[in-house]
């Protein structure tokens, strides 16, 4: 896709503040510090469009992204970070779920995975959501540029084993050296076309 234009929307914790239902949504979802902004960022071919952080759980409210006013991207908050205060890991699980569940407009997710992890409860929780609401997902396996191609190879079998899916069904990305990044707009075409 070309990118014409990319703006941010809004950020939201309650339904009521979700920005009309007017186009298809594709979330994005994943651990905190996977790479969630910075892949939204090369997918639009922008560098600072989505703030990023070595930081992580710096992402702590559902951020929504008009692309060519044709998609909206969901930039969902990160899990998983031990040092969040109390009450933001408390609200993640709810706020998410809220979303998945009545976002009558979200045509598909993208459950991010960092190639070098292991998918542990939380990711788990993300598929059956997406199961229990009928939401198409692809999964999509970042900072691929930290491994040699035998040990992305490697590692990408043993996470798909891990999930109970097909090595061919997960897209292996680099932010930094924007491999998969084709790969990663067919899946976009295709969840939107479902
Ligand atoms: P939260 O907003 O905290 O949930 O994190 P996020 O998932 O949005 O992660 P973000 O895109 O902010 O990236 C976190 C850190 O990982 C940053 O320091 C990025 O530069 C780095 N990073 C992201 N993608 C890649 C990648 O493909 N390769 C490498 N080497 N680093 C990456
Ligand atoms: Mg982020």
């Amino acid at each position: 896709m070309k990118i014409l234009s990319a703006e941010f929307v809004t950020s939201a914790v309650k339904v009521d503040q979700y920005p009309e239902l007017r186009l298809p949504e594709i979330a994005f979802a994943g651990r905190s510090n996977v790479g969630k902004s910075s892949l939204i960022n090369v997918l639009v071919n922008r560098k600072r469009l989505v703030k990023t952080s070595s930081t992580p759980g710096r992402t702590q409210l559902v951020n929504f992204f008009d692309i060519n006013d044709e998609i909206t991207f969901v930039d969902l908050p990160g899990y998983g970070y031990a040092k969040a205060p109390k009450r933001v890991v408390r609200e993640w699980g709810p706020m998410v779920e809220r979303y998945l569940a009545e976002r009558r407009s979200l045509k598909g997710a993208l459950l991010l995975i960092d190639i070098r992890r292991s998918p542990r409860e939380d990711e788990f929780n993300l598929i059956e959501w997406f199961r229990a609401h009928g939401i198409p997902f692809r999964v999509v396996l970042t900072k691929a540029d930290k491994f040699s191609n035998n040990k992305r190879q490697s590692n990408v079998s043993r996470i798909a084993k891990e999930l109970g899916l097909k090595s061919s069904e997960m897209i292996v990305f680099s932010a930094l050296s924007r491999s998969g990044r084709e790969e990663v707009w067919q899946a976009i075409t295709e969840l939107i076309g479902s």
